[in-house]
């Protein structure tokens, strides 16, 4: 990591204790009274999972000037976003039948869903007994990040298996589900730094446009694997009936696709590599690619509003790496 930060090689040790610290207090967050709740929780959590969110707000935190004064309060902010993803994903994975993630079983192949589903519940309270000590306003960004997130998942319910979804659904799905998270955390982390209430802004936007081309590149990966890579199934998506950003654009002018779609592809392995292949398609990468590098292009407009420091370049960086994800 220490090369990552040129500039500053004290920054790069900074952020390694700052997510040091989230991982401490995330797996001390993780036991519970009933023994199966606290083995499903650090199953998930002590896997290969990329901390992604806690990174970007604890770098959000040092690029808006926040010190070691309320250090604590970001580590915990941290954590408990953390923890919604980790509650996320396993309720993801019953709701998508997902039964890899994170290269091995997931919770849901291993302990089966009534179990999986208390542990995400479980999680999600834990998140909120740490935003118990914060004031009002964090506690709502954080409440309305999951009740978008929930919304989010719905859409997506009730878009399944229809060919007729369009690019805005997409990206009203993906805007709910995967980037409030990001869109709570980049506010949470310059409110607590101290930041001017526009720099709150700015970061919640930063969230949102990273949140989105994240979601659409994990779309591309999906459908381009390999599973090795992507730590579950490649079409996983195009199996689960769900619109991803491939589907959408693919299926506008294809009536063929649409209707293997509609019809759930997975049924006869001929139909699924077929409309695999369709999904493939360089004109669809392309755009898809497209679509995920205008809003890199947002972002890095929102990071010129940030003060220039060791963490707005590491900012930029992880940015990228997540990104570039080798599509
Ligand atoms: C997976 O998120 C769910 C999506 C929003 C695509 P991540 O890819 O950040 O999952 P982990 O935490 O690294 O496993
Ligand atoms: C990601 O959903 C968003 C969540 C709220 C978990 P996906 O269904 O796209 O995520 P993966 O592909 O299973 O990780
Ligand atoms: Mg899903
Ligand atoms: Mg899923």
């Amino acid at each position: 990591m220490a090369s990552l930060f040129a500039s500053s090689s004290n920054a790069a040790g900074v952020l390694e204790a700052d997510l040091t610290a989230v991982e401490e207090r995330l797996s001390a967050l993780l036991d519970s009274n009933e023994s199966q709740i606290g083995e499903i929780c650090h199953y998930l959590v002590d896997g290969s999972g990329k901390r992604l969110r806690p990174t970007f707000i604890m770098l959000v935190y040092r690029a808006c000037g926040g010190d070691d004064g309320a250090r604590r309060d970001a580590v915990d902010a941290a954590t408990a976003l953390e923890l919604i993803h980790s509650a996320t994903l396993l309720h993801d994975d019953i709701i998508d039948a997902g039964v890899l993630r994170r290269g091995r079983p997931s919770a849901y192949a291993r302990y089966g869903m009534a179990p999986t589903l208390v542990a995400g519940d479980y999680l999600f309270c834990r998140a909120f007994e740490i935003c118990g000590r914060f004031d009002e306003p964090l506690v709502l960004t954080a409440a309305r990040a999951c009740i978008q997130l929930t919304e989010g998942e719905a859409m997506e319910g009730r878009l399944r298996f229809n060919a007729g979804a369009s690019l805005d659904d997409y990206l009203a799905v993906i805007t709910r589900k995967t980037a409030s998270l990001f869109a709570a955390g980049g506010k949470v982390a310059a409110d607590l730094a101290g930041a001017p209430p526009t720099l709150g802004d700015a970061m919640s936007r930063l969230g949102n446009a990273v949140g989105l081309a994240f979601q659409m590149v994990d779309d591309l990966l999906d459908i381009l694997g390999p599973e090795e890579k992507i730590g579950k199934p490649v079409g996983s998506d195009l199996r689960a009936g769900i619109p991803s950003l491939p589907m959408v654009l693919a299926a506008e002018h294809n009536p063929g696709l649409r209707a293997m779609f509609r019809n759930g592809a997975s049924h006869d392995d001929a139909v699924f590599r077929r409309a695999l292949d369709l999904l493939r398609a360089p004109e669809v990468i392309e755009r898809a690619r497209a679509m995920a590098a205008d809003q890199v292009q947002r972002a890095r407009a929102l990071l010129a509003e940030l003060p220039p420091s060791a963490y707005r370049d590491r900012l930029s960086i992880v940015i990228d790496e997540q990104v570039r994800r080798e599509v």
